[in-house]
């Protein structure tokens, strides 16, 4: 998965390097007692011997971090530190970290993608809802995988060039999962359960120094869609500290994709600049086009943004949060301006259009 041979989606859910089935299917039992002598027995438990870690794969590696991940979470939420009660887990964390190139602590895709599902599922609570909020993340990698190809090809193109509105709409297609997740997580998952039950097994966890985010969904990389988008060349200082902040927990096909893009010149620009550029009254069709299709991508990325600030604000609201910020160490404030940023993009695009007519169409004030 992840255009990367050694992320193997079914072969790291399948693997179970710690041999830590059964006891991982006794961990929401030991959350429910609040038991965290028995969780931090499991965690010593389960450390491998590092010479032997160092040999396995890099899917093996992932899946231990994922099963290690689920009692780091679980400790934390019951007010202890993994790592103050089991230090000799810290050169596990760390050589498992460096073997993946990934954080030394698991992340959105340990705990969604590469979790396995049925009775290995790995869980805090084993609360049907926390099975279907992993689900609802998990359905949109797929989709934010193949746009990421996509994305990479608009990067390349100029908005006259009909590929542009071809991979456009393709990303369209892509993102729809986006929405039917938050569909999925409103109809499914009730902010009550979040917030109380679900939200503290999340908590940043301490590793040699620094704190280390949760495995939330706020993990969930829409941003390359936006940086290629609209986001590379218009600073905002609270979406750009939150990307900064979000980084280091993508995989590193993903930080690459960042390096590759930050600071190049995002469709939204090219588009204006084209249509800027045009004498004539009429919008040459591809360019139109290309304008309708940035339009569509933006819409949904409007729509997922406007349902998931809904159940946000619903579980960060004064009588159910426990917490002043989402698990991806923002405020829901932050929804708001990712969601204004959003819709002004698409303003942009509809007005940029709007002065000029397509070849062809008929005069009139909706023309475009
Ligand atoms: C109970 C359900 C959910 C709640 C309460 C919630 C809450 C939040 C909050 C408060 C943030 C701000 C950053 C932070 O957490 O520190 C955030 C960010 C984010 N969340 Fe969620 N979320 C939920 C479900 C989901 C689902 C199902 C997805 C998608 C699969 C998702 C995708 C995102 C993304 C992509 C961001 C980054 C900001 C953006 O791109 O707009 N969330 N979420």
């Amino acid at each position: 998965m992840f255009g990367d041979p050694r992320h193997r989606t079914e072969d790291i859910r399948a693997a179970d390097p710690l041999g830590a089935d059964a006891l991982l299917a006794a961990v929401p039992a030991m959350n429910a007692a609040g038991d965290t002598a028995a969780l931090a027995v499991a965690l010593r438990a389960l450390l491998p011997d590092p010479d032997r870690a160092a040999e396995w794969s890099v899917g093996d590696a992932l899946a231990a971090m994922r099963d290690l991940g689920i009692l780091l979470g679980s400790l934390k939420r019951h007010g202890v530190q993994p790592l103050a009660a089991v230090p000799e887990a810290l050169p596990v964390l760390e050589l498992l970290g460096r073997r993946t190139d990934m954080v030394p602590r698991d992340t959105v895709h340990h705990y969604t993608t590469w979790n396995p599902v049925g009775r290995r599922r790995r869980s805090y609570t084993g609360h049907p809802a926390e099975a279907r909020l992993q689900e609802a993340v998990r359905m949109v990698f797929p989709g934010l995988v193949a746009a990421l190809d996509d994305c990479s090809r608009i990067a390349r193109l100029e908005p006259y060039d009909p590929g542009f509105a071809t991979a456009l709409d393709r990303v369209a297609r892509h993102l729809r999962a986006m929405v039917d997740s938050i569909d999925l997580t409103v109809a499914q998952v009730s902010p009550e359960y979040f917030a109380v039950t679900l939200r503290p097994y999340f908590e940043e966890v301490e590793v040699a120094g620094r704190d280390y985010l949760g495995p939330a969904a706020a993990q969930v990389p829409l941003w390359p869609v936006d940086l290629t988008l609209w986001q590379c060349d218009r600073p905002d200082p609270a979406y750009d500290a939150f990307l900064a902040e979000s980084l280091p927990y993508a995989l590193p096909a993903w930080r690459e994709f960042h390096d590759r893009h930050r600071g190049g010149v995002s469709a939204v620009s090219k588009l204006s600049a084209a249509v800027d550029r045009l004498r004539a009254d009429r919008l040459p069709s591809p360019l139109s086009a290309s304008a309708a299709a940035l339009g569509r991508v933006l819409r949904i990325l409007k729509t997922f943004r406007a349902r998931h600030i809904g159940i946000a604000r619903k579980a960060y609201s004064d009588d159910l949060r426990r917490y002043e910020e989402g698990s991806g160490g923002a405020p829901v404030a932050l929804l708001r301006s990712i969601l204004d940023l959003t819709r002004e993009n698409e303003t942009m695009v509809r007005r940029s259009t709007e002065r000029r007519r397509p070849a062809g169409a008929p005069a009139g004030p909706t023309a475009a």
